[in-house]
């Protein structure tokens, strides 16, 4: 049975076990990998060989990890348990071997596969800028469980593995080689000889050293444990991420014990993975592959964007192709308008790129074209010009006729329906929306707005052109503020609705964190800029039934515009808030506020569902949590209504109704959910 896994013996009597997971472009430890690995390991081991070389045969890595799907399909701690223990005595008739083993790492060697090197005797991975090494677990809600929350110590010492379960960061060859995670780093072309090398010399497997295992000792432990919990609670609250906190537990009451540490690691990682927290981040972590996998159905490719428009959004979008490896021109309406958007992005470059020639290949790729040249040979145009329609329509019909036939025609706009901008378009249809948010660098959605007529072709290869450039593509429809603004306004336009009653901004940021939200609405409506926020809400005043509140009006009037002008519902200096994230409400009154906030982003995400903007839930769900930042332990706005229950929403939402007014009235398709098959959870 060698489906994942080859083995060939050269002529020095070494094992090559080459994993080549069948069906897959990435290498993953399934149950299936898992199990005829083990049997390799049992026929490698009768063969007596000098020793064993585990290697990746896909381009892209050594291994991503364990599966995160099966993740998904595990309900009982004791099942997973049982997957545990079984990864743990595979790992540990690898470790056992009475011959060398090395793994041969190149590119990803992430969580399950970096604890199979782990087990290994010896690690060496290639010095490439592809190759990364760390255990992401934490970030799906669980930490290292093929016994790597033991082996990891043992290595590296205390608190070095610690960090680095901690923090989730991966590392390059080197740094993971000035830790001794690896014992060499080398380029890509000495990776097979030394290994040769090292199975030939095979010197001492490497153990942390005494400095390194003091922090363990038995006196030490429970104040380190205090110090790690302090800078975890910086971060995450133990009610909503509880595994780093688990972790540090695990560590603190069985350091120092090996069997104890494996056996309490079995038991804390299945409690983990099957609790809430975990099984909502892996849906998130599936939700990315569900939007990557749209962009499956095209193989357009691009070389080459024409962005319009230098501005804000403009010129960071031509900043972010360059740095995906695109050639980029950039057009404005003159020179000078080209100047700030350049130097952004060579601010931007330096920062992403480390290696100069990298760097000045970037540069080279970004050329200001105020003259528009660059239209007639780009694969995509990206307009991000002024909002304004008539602009857009004159542009578009000059931009036309010089366009290749079969190049993509975008336009960044936030609020215009498509179908009206491209009314003057000698072929309407081709226009399509790209809808990136700001900061492009740091969002990772982009909406791909698309228009009735828009040929299934043309949204397939909008959609592979997003997932190109680094962005999780997801198709809706244009309607007023797409999916994204739509749902995130209400939410909006409540905080500043509770800061009009007067309830202090500290309170109403402080009630979503709780929730789960990452930055309060208020300091986020400062952050964007209370301008912008005035205008999206003034698309939207008719779509929401929410008219605009006053106070938003008269600080925009006013000049204060949030953290850019100094001054917005909290007062900024240095882009730091003056005032102190103390909330003096009491937990029922935060809880009050939270709902209030949540229940209109919740009720508008049905809202958009029931009007088709996107196609089901689970894309909904993904577009809020990737669009807004929505808390990911939650899983989705939909995926917390029907956690909660419809029942309980729609109660609460009357409830609210009758207090507040109309605008919670319950959105209709809450019905027909109740009706729907799968609809209803409680
Ligand atoms: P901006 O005002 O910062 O930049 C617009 C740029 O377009 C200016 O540099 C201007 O000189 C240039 N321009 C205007 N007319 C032109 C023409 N005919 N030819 C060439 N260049 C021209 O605007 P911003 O914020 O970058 O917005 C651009 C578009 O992106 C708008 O449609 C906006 O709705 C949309 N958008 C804005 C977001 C934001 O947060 N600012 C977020 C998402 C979309």
């Amino acid at each position: 049975m060698n489906k994942h896994f080859h083995v060939q013996y050269d002529e020095q009597q070494i094992a090559w076990l080459s994993f080549d997971a069948a069906d897959a472009t990435t290498n993953v430890l399934t149950e299936e990998a898992l199990e005829e690995f083990d049997q390799q390991l049992l026929g490698i081991a009768q063969s007596h060989p000098k020793g064993l070389v585990i290697l990746s045969a896909k381009k892209n890595g050594f291994i991503a990890g364990a599966d995160v799907k099966t993740f998904a399909t595990i309900h009982s701690p004791e099942a997973a348990k049982k997957l545990i223990l079984r990864a743990h005595d595979i790992f540990h008739r690898l470790e056992a071997l009475p011959f060398p083993s090395v793994a041969l790492i190149h590119g990803f060697c992430l969580g399950g596969g970096l604890e199979l090197a782990l087990a290994c005797r010896y690690r060496i991975a290639s010095t490439d800028p592809s190759t990364r090494l760390g255990f992401p677990e934490i970030r799906l809600g669980i930490f290292p469980g093929f016994g790597g929350s033991v082996r990891s110590i043992e290595l590296l010492g205390h608190l070095p593995a610690m960090q680095m379960m901690l923090s989730a960061r991966s590392l390059s060859a080197k740094a993971a080689k000035r830790i001794h995670l690896l014992d060499y780093a080398v380029p890509q072309r000495q990776l097979k000889n030394t290994a040769s090398k090292l199975i030939e010399e095979q010197p001492p497997r490497h153990q942390a050293n005494l400095l390194q295992r003091i922090p363990g000792s038995f006196v030490l432990r429970p104040v380190i444990a205090g110090i790690l919990r302090k800078q975890v609670a910086k971060r995450v609250r133990q009610s909503h991420y509880p595994a780093p906190y688990a972790l540090i537990a695990h560590w603190r009451q069985n350091a120092g014990n090996s069997a104890q540490m494996y056996a309490s690691e079995a038991q804390q990682v299945s409690s983990l993975l099957t609790g809430e927290t975990a099984q909502n981040l892996i849906r998130v972590f599936l939700l990315q592959d569900l939007l990557k996998g749209l962009a499956e159905k095209s193989d357009f490719l691009a070389k080459h964007v024409h962005v319009i428009g230098g501005g804000v959004m403009g010129g960071d979008i031509a900043a972010w192709c360059v740095l995906r490896g695109l050639k980029v021109t950039l057009q404005d309406r003159a020179p000078e308008y080209l100047g700030r958007a350049i130097a952004r992005a060579h601010a931007l470059f330096q920062k992403k790129l480390k290696d100069r020639y990298l760097l000045q290949d970037a540069v080279d790729r970004l050329l200001p074209d105020h003259l528009g040249e660059g239209v007639g040979k780009a694969d995509v145009v990206i307009e991000a010009i002024f909002e304004d329609m008539g602009a857009k329509q004159k542009l578009y019909e000059k931009v036309e006729p010089q366009m290749k036939a079969d190049a993509l025609l975008a336009t960044n706009t936030s609020s215009i329906p498509l179908e009206k901008l491209a009314e003057k378009l000698q072929h309407p249809a081709r226009l399509i929306g790209l809808h990136f948010f700001n900061p492009v660098a740091k969002m990772p959605l982009v909406e791909i707005v698309t228009q009735a007529d828009n040929p299934p072709q043309l949204i397939a290869d909008a959609t592979r052109f997003a997932k190109a450039i680094g962005k999780l593509p997801l198709p809706v429809t244009s309607r007023p503020g797409f999916l994204v603004n739509r749902v995130l306004m209400p939410y909006l336009l409540e905080a500043v609705t509770l800061l009009e009653e007067g309830v202090p901004a500290t309170d109403i940021d402080k009630a979503a964190i709780r929730f789960g939200m990452p930055m309060g609405p208020v300091e986020l409506a400062d952050t964007v800029g209370l301008d912008i926020c005035l205008s999206v809400a003034e698309k939207l005043a008719e779509t929401l039934h929410n008219e605009v509140p006053t106070n938003l009006r008269d600080k925009v009037e006013a000049g204060h515009l949030g953290k850019k002008s100094g001054q917005g519902f909290y007062t900024w200096s240095k882009g730091k808030k003056a005032q102190k994230e103390t909330a003096r409400a009491t937990t029922d009154k935060l809880d009050h506020y939270a709902d209030r906030m949540i229940l209109r982003l919740v009720n508008e995400s049905m809202a958009c569902l029931r009007e088709a903007i996107v196609d089901d839930a689970d894309l909904l769900d993904a577009g809020i949590v990737f669009g807004t930042g929505f808390a990911p332990f939650r899983g989705g706005p939909m995926h917390y209504a029907d956690k909660t229950g419809t029942a309980e929403i729609l109660s609460k939402l009357r409830k609210l109704e009758y207090t507040y007014g109309n605008r919670f009235a319950p959105d209709p398709g809450w019905e027909d959910h109740f009706t729907k098959p799968g609809g209803m959870h409680e």
